[in-house]
């Protein structure tokens, strides 16, 4: 049976891409950033996940306004970039996981989660800055099968329907019949918000509370609903509920193995987020 080695949850910012095509890893800038990084690099060739199930949010590319999916599961063999922003960076396409997706849709559907099917889906930073961050070489160690929650075009999905679609998404990996070892993504968060009154918004505390929580207390974000979450956290900040879908998939007994915090990159504030499963 596949088996879920753990999770990996990370923020994501567009300039991310541009800083790694331009090799500004060691600018003042950019050094505090990059340098949480090596330790996350280092598990991942210790444990050497085959397939990266990615919680994410599409930011207007693959879905817009006129048609938004609450929840959508990509079923492609290859996904490729199209990032809004910097330009076009130039990363290879990700391989995808057909097989394993479609598990995943059927036990979705099964435990009555109306899910988007993607037979054909273009990715952006979301999914392409924590790829570029497991792997500088580029050379992708793993298969992607993307998870695609609506952050972007009200009404969004309550915390507590993420972590319930996080619980499902991880019951799916491990009644798959493969002996695949899957790394669960969320790309995300944490505390920012790029328009309106109180553009450049970042709540350390909170943040630091949420990624405590994680591990302490998994479900205190469910406690939130929408509106209480933008106040919180921003209007993009609500992307935090990929970490919170990521952790719910580990189930029971998982760990913390590291973390790191840092602000703000761009807009953001940016954390690194790995927990290991439990048995
Ligand atoms: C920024 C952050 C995001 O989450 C995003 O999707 C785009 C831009 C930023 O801080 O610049
Ligand atoms: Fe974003």
């Amino acid at each position: 049976m596949a088996r879920i080695i753990g999770s990996l949850s990370t923020s994501h910012v567009p300039a991310i891409g541009r800083a790694v095509a331009q090799g500004l890893q060691d600018d003042d800038y950019w050094r505090p950033f990059f340098q949480a990084w090596p330790p996350v690099q280092r598990w991942l060739a210790e444990e050497k996940p085959d397939v990266a199930v990615v919680f994410y949010n599409d930011h207007g590319l693959n879905f817009f306004l006129d048609k938004m999916p609450t929840f959508a599961v990509g079923a492609a063999a290859e996904y490729r970039n199209a990032d809004e922003g910097w330009g076009i960076p130039q990363v290879p396409p990700f391989q995808g996981h057909p097989a394993l997706s479609w598990h995943l849709i059927e036990q979705l559907v099964a435990e009555d989660f109306d899910i988007t099917s993607c037979q054909e889906m273009l990715v952006d930073h979301a999914v392409t800055n924590p790829l570029q961050l497991m792997y500088p070489s580029q050379q992708w160690g793993v298969k992607i099968v993307p998870v695609c929650i609506n952050t972007v075009q009200f009404p969004l999905p309550s915390a507590k329907r993420c972590w319930a679609l996080g619980e499902a998404v991880g019951r799916a990996i491990r009644s798959w019949g493969g002996d695949e070892k899957v790394v669960v993504l969320g790309s995300g968060g944490l505390s920012h918000q790029l328009d309106g009154e109180r553009a450049g918004f970042i709540n350390r505390d909170f943040d630091l509370a949420f990624i405590d929580s994680l591990a302490n207390d998994p479900q205190w974000a469910t406690r939130f609903n929408t509106h209480q979450l933008v106040e919180k956290a921003g209007t993009q900040g609500v992307e935090l509920l990929m970490w919170l879908a990521a952790r719910a998939a580990l189930g029971g007994g998982a760990q913390k193995l590291y973390s790191s915090y840092h602000i703000p990159i761009s807009n953001t504030a940016s954390g690194v987020l790995v927990m290991g499963a439990g048995c």
